[in-house]
């Protein structure tokens, strides 16, 4: 199957130029002007910008926590994903108390059902010498990557030796730790403080997790991981003293990266002040329009590497169905806390806002350059986690994971027009100027227009070996 895209405009992370590009089946095999081949398909993209598909490196499908699980499973925030411009996306195994191997093979039955190409995560939520022993496996699995957590004390947390330790391991088997980083301790004490004194309301889940634990988390682990001589990725960047310190860091040669995530960049704490203010918790929390500007700075200056969205969705009012396509469906979601904050399960939904939101309010709006915005949400994550030039890349060679992206197109953005399976979205209202018109997956169409024509177990599990350090 050939088809060729004509008459486009690619937009690369560093370049943006006029030309033709041919897929054949399922890669990019030639990029010119004036090509000339005979096709099964032309495509006019006059006026259209060509990207490669976006890489979320950060989601959480089917995850459960407390008394529900995340709203979206690997088909319908696959699905999700592609409307929004995303063609690979990266989860998280949850690590059973059975080891690596059992806890891989459950997020690959998960997974069958994916619809956009994935790779995963494992979450190093315990640390010992037979632990440590194991950790070269996951690299024969194709997972390149430990997430470490300095909080969520007695459930996911290591502590500083423990992290320490795993930062030396990755490090000897060209892993990446990749460190979730608040202060535990003072959250737990925090929090035990705030119900003592009869404080139940969404609020205190910010002013619990305070940014100065994030702050000083960051530092100390691009520290420890100075010491160990091992490169390290902040997930969800959300305080603009961590951007301080991620620059303080890197100004010294430090091998540490960050990334944040569309929340950070638009929303504050206040929001958790609102009547619906559970819709906007997680963990880290939102903080304030300082640290919202200081985040906008850190990717104008390119002191952070990536734009991942954490997707963790939940429902606002899990009691109501939905009707997701063409059944309904209620999930248990934010109302399980309603009488008490730290019982809201944490995280938002995300995965399909992230491309669209960040072209109409950070490239439209002058924050950043269309080629910012491909390094930020393809190319960048496709090369720290070891899927460059196959992922992020409109090369010869690559996969043909391309969007045909309309800039003129006006959508009313809002949970009507998201696929994401939750009952609402945070960026409801918000008007956007440029939008998805057209996705494709390894060279198949899976999104034409508001059409699905993807399909469960389209995706293909990557196997990702040593990434780059940016
Ligand atoms: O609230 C969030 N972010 N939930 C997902 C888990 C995590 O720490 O990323
Ligand atoms: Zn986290
Ligand atoms: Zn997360």
């Amino acid at each position: 199957m050939k088809t060729l895209i004509q008459n486009g405009t690619l937009v690369t992370a560093s370049e943006t130029f006029a030309a033709d590009i041919l897929i054949e089946d399922e890669k990019i095999t030639r990029i010119g002007l004036n090509l000339e081949a005979d096709t099964d398909h032309r495509i006019d993209a006059t006026g259209k910008l060509i990207m490669p598909g976006g890489v979320d490196p950060h989601v959480h499908l089917d995850l459960p926590m407390f008394d529900t699980v995340s709203s979206d499973d690997h088909y319908t925030g696959h699905k999700a994903a592609a409307f929004g411009g995303t063609t690979t996306a990266m989860d998280f195994v949850v690590l059973e108390n059975e080891g690596f191997d059992h806890s891989v093979d459950l997020w690959m039955k998960k997974a069958e059902k994916a619809a956009i190409d994935y790779s995963f995560h494992m979450n190093l939520t315990r640390f010992d010498e037979k632990i440590a022993k194991a950790i070269p496996s996951l690299m024969d699995m194709g997972i390149q990557t430990l997430k470490v957590f300095t909080a969520y004390n007695g459930r996911l947390r290591l502590d500083d030796g423990g992290i320490f330790k795993a930062l030396q391991v990755a490090r000897d088997n060209g892993m990446l730790v990749m460190a979730h980083c608040e202060n535990g301790d003072v959250v737990e004490t925090l929090t035990a403080q705030a119900l003592a004194d009869g404080h139940t309301e969404p609020i205190w889940h910010a002013l619990t997790r305070p940014s100065w634990g994030a702050v000083e988390s960051s530092l100390r682990m691009a520290a420890m991981a100075e010491q160990a001589d091992a490169p390290v990725y902040i997930v969800h960047m959300n305080a603009g003293g961590e951007v301080d310190m991620l620059q303080y860091a890197r100004e010294r040669g430090v091998k540490v990266m960050g990334e944040t995530c569309p929340q950070y960049l638009f929303f504050s704490q206040d929001h958790l002040s609102r009547d619906d203010g559970a819709k906007w918790i997680c963990s880290p929390p939102m903080r304030t329009e300082q640290d919202n500007a200081k985040l906008w700075d850190g990717l104008r200056q390119g002191i952070l590497q990536t734009v991942g969205t954490d997707h963790c969705p939940f429902y606002f009012d899990g009691t109501q169905p939905i009707v997701y396509e063409g059944s309904e469906i209620a999930i248990p979601g934010k109302e399980l806390g309603r009488q008490d904050f730290t019982k809201i399960p944490n995280g938002l939904p995300g995965i399909q806002d992230r491309m669209p939101i960040m072209w109409t309010y950070g490239v439209n709006a002058g924050y950043m350059s269309a080629n910012q915005f491909v390094a930020y949400t393809s190319t960048n994550p496709a090369k720290i986690f070891g899927l460059y030039p196959q992922k992020g890349a409109l090369v010869p060679g690559a996969d043909a994971d391309i969007v045909i992206w309309d800039p003129e197109k006006q959508v009313r953005y809002g949970v009507a027009h998201s696929h994401q399976r939750t009952d609402y979205n945070l960026y409801e209202g918000w008007e956007l100027t440029g939008y998805p018109e057209k996705v494709f997956l390894r060279g198949k169409l899976i999104v034409d227009g508001n059409e699905w024509k993807g399909k469960r177990g389209d995706g293909e599990f990557l196997k990702r070996s040593e990434g780059m350090i940016l």
